[in-house]
């Protein structure tokens, strides 16, 4: 397991530049919060911006076309976002897949091409309500995992899986502290067999949905948890760093 615990700021379509504001406080707050790896994730509109706010911090983007370029009209490639100052992106959001249609496949695309521009990624996997109702939540994930990671030699080093329940994000609701738990053991199974062990030990699993200052210790002590993507709370500086102490 990597050292320090990674609580990631996921902003998704928030934020105009009044929002550098607190990207310019997370990041002077991280100066002494040593002990925990921070990172946020603006709209693409506000990457290079908190990129030249914020520097102690890391500034990743919400998603890339797996293209180099191209007539995509709209689309941003990996390229493009390292251009603009990002040193990751989130693939495979749940928000991605439901909205946008994006498969397993797409997500590696997304993932490779992100790898070969220099980016890291973080990749989200999760189950809804229903299929963990059918007891189905860990083969879901575990399906996504095999069909979502990007494949080939070093390139574990290069990735953050997130588990996000799909109920749970944005609603309030969170899985007990046993459900993560066990889900991040069996994600590192997973990830163990996909990467061999040496290489699958070392990839941080976060934990994301719902995640707020006041729950945010409890989760994060759960087994196998190596930090948080966080929506909603990280919208403020105030509550985002509040889950940054928890975490420190
Ligand atoms: O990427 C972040 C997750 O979707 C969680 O969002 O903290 O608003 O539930 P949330």
């Amino acid at each position: 397991m990597a050292e320090r615990p990674y609580i990631v700021g996921n902003w998704k379509m928030h934020g105009t530049r009044a929002m550098l504001a607190e990207a310019r406080a997370i990041d002077r707050a991280a100066e002494r919060l040593i002990k925990v790896e921070v990172a946020l994730a603006p709209p693409f509109t506000l990457i290079h911006a908190t990129r030249k706010e914020a520097t102690l911090i890391g500034v990743g983007a919400q998603d890339c076309h797996p293209a180099d370029g191209g007539a995509h009209t709209g689309d941003v490639s990996a390229a493009m976002l390292k251009d603009a100052g990002a040193g990751f992106v989130i693939l495979g959001h749940s928000e991605r897949r439901a909205d946008h249609g994006e498969k397993d496949a797409d997500v590696r695309a997304k993932a490779d091409s992100a790898i070969a521009a220099g980016l890291n990624v973080i990749a989200c996997v999760g189950e809804t309500e229903e299929q963990r109702d059918a007891g189905k939540a860990e083969s879901v994930v575990a399906k996504q995992l095999k069909g979502s990671l990007p494949e080939g030699e070093g390139v574990a080093a290069k990735v953050t899986v997130a588990y996000e329940p799909v109920w749970a994000i944005g609603t309030g609701r969170t899985p007990t502290v046993e459900d993560v738990g066990a889900m991040h053991c069996s994600i590192r199974k997973v990830l163990n067999e996909f990467y061999g062990e040496e290489a699958g030990a070392t990839i941080r699993i976060l934990y994301g949905g719902s995640v707020k200052p006041d729950n945010a210790a409890e989760l994060l002590a759960a087994d196998e948890v190596g930090g948080a993507l966080v929506g909603g709370a990280s919208l403020t500086a105030d509550s985002f760093l509040g889950i940054v102490v928890a975490a420190a």
